[in-house]
């Protein structure tokens, strides 16, 4: 067993011992022979063997091979913990930059394979409607309304929805700026977020927009501008890459995970590092934007559970929605983003409606991957086959989940997609205090059959730190188990997580950890192992592999059919520098057993 820690490359303790023996071998050698080797030459051979040292620096990052590895928690940076304050709503990144019915928000989701894609934006309504309002505005000497005019949403007491039908919904795209040869059109929507309730204000969205690409080639750049060309409300020209074909030797190069970003300042550190290591794809597991810390009247709350308890129905603040839409615009107008949805897409509101914001804003695959539902679908990056599963839905082995999940690993065909990667949001292995054991019904209805059919990699969010588990299996340490990956440190406002439940006291009351949003309650004590008869261990438990609480964010790396990097980045660290770091090995010939093995052979890899 070896550890795997927070490194950086000269701080590894075998390059250390390397560098110590050149140095003392250079100075024995400048001390036999002072006419050719002077101090010059000695720092000349320290240098260039570093160099060569560096250049074998892969041999240095453990496998999962070398696991399991022995738990490692990196102690907490209480420096780390402040600054989770929102952007406000006066910071320019988060205004409105376009003018007229110019589109915003524009975003880029992929479809089910290589050759589809979805283009999103947000527009206002048309110009008969726009001067209708204006004038009622006027009418009602409203000013407030009149300022949200500017925008596409409304928010107040007269909202009046408006009619998507009036801007239409077109994309022109091709592989140069110039001209753009294909055109495609799709639908539009708007949403509302009602609380007819004394003193709520009530919300209604700009025209939402989502187009669907089709016919696309592999590993190919796109233009793009999208909007109505009949009234002349274009957005600029965009540009994205679809995702290679799929195949056992053909992957997207950076694949980002993140989760619960929210918008702070924390969160914008994230993404600008996110952004930093140009991924080709990015993965949010869950917690998107937080506006339900927010009441409709704009007043914030650092915390969910806490806030607000007086009113009749747990508010949100709609504009947090497209105030992260803009933010966000510069990555995922030319990063394809994947969503699933997270607590904090709930958002109950008026006539138990819920996920409308999630629903109504983002393109999901869901019909091109036979879900038909917006909270679990499918879809592949090259060879990888992503899973994406819904936790705050029915996850029961007779709901539709389970029958669409057993229906699509099946269809599986591990000769084109080796990798099998699920996702979603709260993590069932997770050793924080926080989220601790709750979602362990979800886990006790699917974990067989996810491990049955060898999904490889399991990212999760919720709890706001970073944990990798050695591969597990039950709760038991198993070659074949997933590596589970909590990346919840986006950055919201709620702050990181930091209590241990092995640590002293902080192992949580068993019927407290129940998530009335998960369904029923299932958490129990271990059965078996060290902490058999207890609901917590006494020391970081065996699955756990490294946890740390900092804000960050992980890229995924698939380098063949067996090899991956995974790599967790923290925001406070320099480039060149990374908080955990591992090969992820997958053994199929060891672990698939019946499951449809990649036709060509494991030798090469
Ligand atoms: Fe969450």
């Amino acid at each position: 067993k070896i550890h795997a820690s927070a490194y950086h490359i000269s701080d590894h303790p075998i390059k250390r011992k390397i560098y110590s023996f050149l140095h003392i071998l250079a100075i024995s050698l400048a001390g036999k022979s002072k006419m050719f080797l002077t101090m010059t030459f000695q720092w000349f051979l320290v240098f260039s063997v570093s160099i060569a040292v560096a250049a074998i620096d892969d041999d240095l990052i453990p496998s999962t091979l070398d696991g399991p590895f022995e738990p490692v928690t990196v102690p907490y940076d209480v420096s780390l913990r402040g600054n989770a304050v929102d952007l406000p709503d006066t910071d320019p990144r988060v205004r409105r930059c376009v003018e007229g019915f110019e589109p915003e928000q524009i975003s880029v989701s992929l479809s089910v394979n290589y050759d589809s894609v979805w283009i999103s934006w947000i527009t206002g309504c048309s110009s008969e409607s726009y001067l209708y309002y204006l004038l009622l505005c006027f009418w009602l000497a409203w000013l407030p309304l009149l300022e949200s005019l500017a925008g596409e949403f409304q928010i107040g007491n007269n909202i009046k929805p408006l009619n998507p039908n009036t801007v239409a919904s077109v994309v022109r795209y091709g592989r140069s700026r110039v001209p753009l040869t294909d055109e495609a059109s799709g639908y539009s929507l708007v949403y509302n977020q009602l609380y007819p309730f004394e003193g709520l204000q009530n919300y209604t969205s700009g025209i939402i927009h989502h187009v669907r690409l089709t016919g696309l080639k592999p590993s190919t750049l796109y233009y793009y501008r999208c909007g109505d060309p009949s009234i002349s409300a274009m957005s600029g020209i965009y540009h994205f890459r679809t995702m290679p074909v799929s195949g056992p030797r053909s992957y997207p190069n950076r694949i980002a995970v993140v989760g619960d970003l929210g918008l702070t300042y924390n969160t914008t550190d994230t993404i600008h590092n996110l952004k930093s290591n140009k991924p080709d794809l990015v993965l949010l597991v869950g917690d998107v934007s937080y506006a339900n810390l927010y009441r409709t009247n704009g007043t914030g709350s650092d915390c969910y559970d806490c806030s607000f308890p007086e009113t009749t129905i747990h508010e949100t603040y709609q504009p947090r929605w497209d105030y992260w839409g803009r933010f966000m615009q510069s990555l995922i107008s030319r990063t394809p983003i994947m969503v699933i949805e997270g607590n904090h897409e709930i958002e109950e509101q008026a006539g138990k409606q819920s996920f409308v914001a999630y629903r109504s804003r983002f393109a999901f695959p869901s019909e091109e991957s036979k879900s038909s539902s917006p909270f679990y679908y499918s879809f592949n990056a090259g060879g990888i086959h992503f899973i994406m599963l819904g936790a705050y839905v029915d996850y029961s082995k007779s709901a539709k989940q389970y029958k669409w999940l057993e229906r699509d690993l099946a269809n599986v065909d591990r000769s084109m997609t080796p990798w099998l990667v699920a996702a979603w949001h709260p993590p069932w292995y997770n050793t924080y205090t926080a989220h601790y054991k709750e979602a362990e019904c979800m886990r006790l209805e699917m974990e067989e059959l996810l491990y049955s059919y060898g999904v490889d990699i399991v990212f999760n969010g919720h709890v706001h730190a970073y944990e990798r588990s050695n591969r597990v299996y039950n709760y038991t340490l198993d070659p074949c188990g997933p590596v589970h990956i909590t990346v919840g440190d986006g950055g919201n406002r709620e702050k990181m997580a930091i209590e241990h439940a092995d640590e002293a006291a902080n192992c949580p009351e068993p019927s407290s950890t129940h998530d009335e949003d998960m369904g029923g309650f299932c958490a129990t004590n271990f059965t078996s192992g060290p902490a058999a008869g207890k609901f917590c261990w006494d020391q970081q438990p065996d699955y756990s592999a490294f946890r740390e609480s900092s804000f960050g964010h992980g890229i995924l790396e698939v380098k063949n059919e067996t090899w991956a990097l995974w790599t967790w980045y923290r925001n406070q660290d320099s480039s060149g520098k990374v908080g955990d770091q591992v090969y992820i090995v997958r053994q199929p010939e060891l672990c698939l057993g019946s499951i449809k093995l990649p036709k060509s052979s494991f030798a090469d890899s």
